[in-house]
């Protein structure tokens, strides 16, 4: 039997219930296995947050009791590796990660995290993330790939493609789910899952544009955003999920709603007056999975006996989750088998290790790196709140911040916090290594005082007399200052912690939290050379750190092995080849600061404001340099091709970058887009040509009627190290 004649036989003999039970996705951890277990008799087509023995229990109970005996498909969130199991690996959150630009890594990512999800019975991951982030107070900015849409499409293809494979039904592949569709990164303020004021014009122009990405690697899945487009939530939004979607880019896999996202059309969008009315909607709409709105179940079959939808809604939602799940095979491996000891085995932390490695990105550096083994260095005071924390290492959806059912919070080795690193990497040298907290990260509430030193010292008097649980700091602050004084170097951890990153936390200020900035200001007083390793889940504004600091290295939230890669990059075992995937602001009001901003703002800068931002999109240093010539355009074949030297004296890892821009356009466009990227090693004197070829799509623009065009005429193309001006040169050609 062909599949589709399998399918449609099966939908002629489901009832109405069993349509809708097939569309529902009950939340297994919230409800408890008692009432799973009822689902799965009643055939619910999905189940989520549960893993291990209770799958196959779950699994047995729809494949024997259940009319129909239609296996179920049991969904994860494993954005950074199965990180919600403390076994698992746990790689670099997808931000560090983007920032290797390296697409055949984050494959192999993938591929690694798929078998360990797998290997717990789990059949899907929600991952990965589509959503730009441009505007980095937004809670969620550590689970994209960055700001810019061309590389977040490059590197979540590359995902889609090492979580499934060729073949879904694999033992050790899971089916990939592209989120959060659409623009959910660009709500109003970064205001997670709030409405996003932005015209179906521009989302053709920036926010598709990765998710096209994601169906032509085959990605099986798309979950919905929270938020709404222009006051019409995603969740019912006909024009997003069955217009653009379905039936302009022909996507033929599962669409699921985000959690509970059907009753929030009622309590918090306030779009319908009812579940009756949002389970309408929702269906209409195009959503097939309705995850954890149990409700829908006998909303939308009272909706469908009374006459106000019809049937053949729920026939086609149907179609597409029996369609998924028979190339998944499920009906003869109805739990995935994964590979028994791939959960955190060798193979896949070296792969943890290399990605933190390439992830890490040198910003600053006044000739103090790498940190050479000479007299003058004796001892060196590792200081800060993040130097020694595994948990602030992470940053979100681990087992911390997210733990599978019954998994404990307490940290699981193997893991190197940067402490850790630097303390290997002097083993034997003869330099003493030594330890202080300094202060914590996370006191929002006094965060406001502490910008000036007279205030901190007034506030710690304060916190003394008051006793809270935080009166501690002063002493801490104290400590790291006598050990900063008395050393010869000083490497200085800071940045934010899991606690100011995720859903429902947004920023108002970037700034750094607790006493952080006192920390430094106390620090640097002393004359001693410091070298600042941002530990964060997000870009922070902190362009007076920099100032203070002789180095400064970005690492993000490099997972298990973060601390021993930035080690290995301070003392020069590894050149740096990490590239901002998103750009640092000065100060938080200097947001928006993403490269591709539109021309046209008089004066192009707040007048109290510095015009560039701290730190911009493709920027990374390394220990050699690299030198561009030679660029040239193939018209034809939209081919550039350029001529990339390492001219200094250390084996480097170039990220050739290229950008266009469409210099006269009947729509505004950005003075410079990505449009191909390309890595290279490079030996000392090395020198090689490098030829990337561009997408159509580079070329296009999204005209007021909605379609997309190349107008012709004159285009910059440029090349280079970085999408500052100063890093590429450039040429203009003629379309
Ligand atoms: C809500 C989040 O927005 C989404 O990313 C995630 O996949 C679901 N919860 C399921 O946990």
């Amino acid at each position: 039997m062909s599949d589709k004649s399998f399918i449609d036989n099966l939908i002629s003999q489901m009832t109405l219930e069993e349509k809708a039970a097939q569309m529902v996705q009950i939340p297994v951890s919230a409800v408890g296995m008692e009432e799973s277990l009822k689902w799965a008799e009643m055939g619910a087509g999905s189940f989520l947050n549960v893993f291990g023995d209770d799958i196959k229990e779950l699994q047995k109970a729809a494949m024997e009791k259940s009319r129909l005996k239609i296996p179920a498909i049991f969904g994860t969130d494993a954005v950074r590796g199965h990180a919600e199991n403390k076994d698992a690996t746990i790689f670099p959150s997808s931000l560090t990660m983007a920032a290797t630009w390296d697409r055949d890594l984050l494959r192999q990512v993938a591929a690694a995290t798929a078998a360990e999800v797998a290997t717990d019975g789990l059949h899907w991951d929600f991952a990965p993330l589509f959503c730009l982030a441009r505007d980095p107070r937004w809670g969620r900015t550590g689970e994209t790939f960055g700001e810019d849409k061309y590389l977040a499409g490059e590197l979540g293809a590359a995902q889609v493609r090492g979580y499934q494979g060729d073949d879904l039904s694999a033992d050790d592949t899971v089916l990939a789910c592209a989120k959060h569709y659409i623009a959910y990164g660009e709500a109003t303020g970064a205001r997670d899952s709030y409405d996003t004021e932005v015209t179906f014009r521009k989302i053709r122009d920036e926010f598709l544009s990765p998710f096209r990405k994601a169906i032509e690697a085959g990605c099986g899945s798309f979950m919905t955003a929270y938020g709404s487009i222009d006051g019409t939530p995603l969740t019912a939004n006909k024009k997003a999920l069955r217009d653009i979607l379905r039936d302009e880019l022909g996507f033929d896999g599962i669409v699921v709603t985000d959690w509970d996202t059907v009753n929030y059309l009622v309590v918090r969008q306030k779009v319908c007056k009812d579940i009756n009315e949002a389970s309408r909607a929702a269906a209409s709409a195009g959503n097939d999975i309705i995850m954890c709105t149990s409700a829908f179940y006998d909303a939308v079959i009272e909706e469908v006996r009374e006459g106000r939808l019809e049937e053949k809604i729920l026939d086609d939602a149907v179609r597409h989750i029996l369609s998924v799940k028979l190339k998944m095979k499920l009906w003869d491996k109805p739990i995935k088998k994964g590979i028994p000891g791939s959960i955190g085995c060798k193979a896949h932390l070296e792969l943890a290790k290399k990605a933190a490695e390439n992830s890490v990105i040198m910003l600053k550096n006044d000739g103090v790196l790498p940190i050479s083994f000479n007299k003058k260095i004796r001892k060196i005071a590792v200081i800060g709140p993040n130097a020694n924390d595994i948990r602030a290492q992470y940053g979100d959806w681990t087992y911390f911040t997210h733990p599978l059912p019954g998994v404990k919070k307490e940290p699981a080795r193997p893991y190197v916090t940067l402490l850790e690193g630097v303390r290997a990497q002097t083993e034997g040298s003869g330099i003493k290594v030594e330890y202080a907290y300094g202060c914590a990260v996370n006191r929002p509430d006094y965060h406001r005082e502490t910008k000036d030193i007279g205030a901190f010292i007034d506030m710690c008097y304060e916190i003394n007399e008051h006793g809270t649980d935080n009166y501690k700091q002063m002493p801490f602050i104290n400590e790291a200052a006598s050990l900063a004084r008395e050393s010869d170097l000083v490497i200085l951890a800071l940045g934010d912690n899991y606690t100011q990153a995720g859903e429902y936390t947004d920023r108002a200020d970037l700034d750094l939290s607790g006493m952080q900035e006192a920390l430094v200001r106390i620090i640097s007083g002393f004359k001693v050379p410091i070298i600042t390793v941002l530990i964060a889940t997000k870009p922070l504004a902190i362009p007076d750190v920099v100032k203070r600091s002789d180095a400064v290295v970005c690492a993000f939230n490099g997972g298990m092995f973060g601390g021993e890669a930035v080690a290995e990059v301070l003392f020069g075992k590894k050149n740096p080849e990490g590239r901002l995937p998103i750009s640092f602001p000065v100060m938080t009001g200097q947001v928006p600061v993403y490269y591709n901003q539109l021309p046209g703002w008089h004066e192009g800068r707040y007048v109290d404001c510095p015009k560039e931002p701290l730190f911009v999109f493709g920027e990374g240093l390394s220990y050699t340099w690299y030198e561009y010539s030679g660029l040239k355009f193939d018209a034809g074949t939209k081919t550039v091709t350029v001529t990339v030297a390492n001219t200094g004296d250390m084996k480097g890892t170039e990220t050739v970058q290229i950008y266009i821009n469409d210099k006269v356009s009947s729509i505004m466009t950005a003075d410079k887009n990505l449009a191909g990227f390309e890595k290279v090693e490079l030996e000392p004197g090395e020198s090689r040509e490098v030829s990337i070829r561009l997408d159509d799509e580079a070329f296009e623009v999204t005209l007021p009627d909605e379609t997309r065009v190349i107008e012709h005429g004159e285009f910059d193309i440029m090349a280079g190290h970085s999408s500052r001006d100063e890093d590429l040169i450039k040429i203009t050609v003629v379309l």
